[in-house]
């Protein structure tokens, strides 16, 4: 991408994210990935009149393949992790999402917001201030909810129950001390309690797996009892499943992790068709999709900081809170939360 069409989308994102006159914002990177990302944002932070700085860490070591959430050059340097404490904003073009130096920057006051996406992705979702008010009015809903059901025409009839775990949303910008998102995002979501999801779910032929970034093709039954999933059957997809779920060696990989639904209006469902080697931002955003995952819920203050983890949006479901519906057959169904297409 042109470097200054870049810029000015780094512009805009900064100016969405509050970041102004004498504020001081560390640009962190690591080996020779998004320098262009970098340059974009020291120049537009300069011209915001903030403090600018690039903190730039070596590459990564070969590993044994496996995506590793929560781990990151950082775990080894507690004095850049302080370093990062002291600014009011990181822009975090490693994806620190997970790990615990993250957590650490973020309960120091710092905000953060991940850019990680293809630049075209970030140019075709950039960040809205209606779409914010959109997703927000879709976290009240959630708040508030004791429970919540999802189902589909394929079989899926799952019960979270919540109150435990906190509420979150993402629209893809962050203007508040503390708080992290990512550039593009547009959904809101929770967890279970820990013992508190029961039913079954159905991957149909279409269905999203992520971190794999490959469509379903054949259904997958996933069987949940008391917050973990007991049974995976299927076709090639569970048994993909199975095998990389295996590969971490950990039971608490059978966690029920985040769930909630999806908002952008201008993401695709057929984006990995565009850009198959993404972190799949736009498949979790797309309007109407609703997003399980399954692993770790320390993200939101839970125990299970497994490695293991699944983000897995479906088309065409519906999802209930207290009875009430949110998405049906995969539209939004509160006027407020939708988006009117022409
Ligand atoms: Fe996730």
């Amino acid at each position: 991408m042109d470097r200054n069409v870049l810029t000015e989308m780094c512009l805009e994102q900064l100016k969405l994210s509050g970041v102004h006159e004498g504020e001081k914002v560390i640009v962190l990177s690591q080996g020779d990935e998004r320098l262009d990302y970098a340059d974009a944002f020291l120049a537009a932070g300069q011209r915001l009149g903030a403090r600018m700085y690039h903190m730039r860490l070596p590459a990564p070591l070969p590993t044994t393949g496996a995506w590793a959430v929560g781990e990151t050059g950082l775990a080894a340097n507690p004095n850049a992790v302080n370093a990062l404490k002291q600014a009011d904003m990181v822009v975090d073009l490693i994806f620190l999402l997970f790990s615990e130096e993250q957590m650490a920057i973020q309960a120091a006051g710092t905000r953060i917001l991940t850019a990680v996406e293809p630049a075209p992705l970030l140019a075709r979702l950039m960040p809205t201030r209606q779409l914010r008010e959109r997703v927000e009015i879709g976290a009240e809903f959630l708040k508030k909810a004791k429970t919540m059901r999802i189902t589909s025409k394929h079989g899926t009839d799952v019960v979270y129950k919540l109150g435990v775990y906190p509420t979150m949303s993402e629209y893809g910008y962050t203007d508040e001390p503390g708080r992290w998102d990512h550039w593009p995002a547009a959904f809101v979501f929770s967890g279970g309690a820990d013992d508190g999801v029961d039913g079954q779910i159905v991957l149909a032929p279409g269905d999203v797996l992520l971190p794999f970034n490959m469509y379903v093709r054949e259904p997958v039954i996933y069987t949940i009892e008391k917050g973990f999933i007991r049974d995976i059957r299927g076709g090639l997809e569970a048994e993909l499943i199975k095998s990389y779920m295996a590969t971490f060696n950990d039971p608490r990989g059978f966690g029920m992790s985040h769930v909630g639904w999806g908002l952008d209006h201008r993401a695709n469902w057929h984006g990995l068709t565009d850009f198959g080697g993404g972190m799949g931002m736009e498949l979790r955003s797309f309007y109407g999709n609703v997003m399980f995952s399954t692993g770790p819920n320390n993200e939101l203050g839970g125990p299970n900081d497994t490695a293991c983890h699944l983000d897995i949006p479906m088309r065409n479901c519906s999802l209930f809170l207290d009875d009430e519906p949110m998405v049906l057959d995969g539209n939004i169904a509160v006027k407020e939360m939708q988006h009117t297409f022409k």
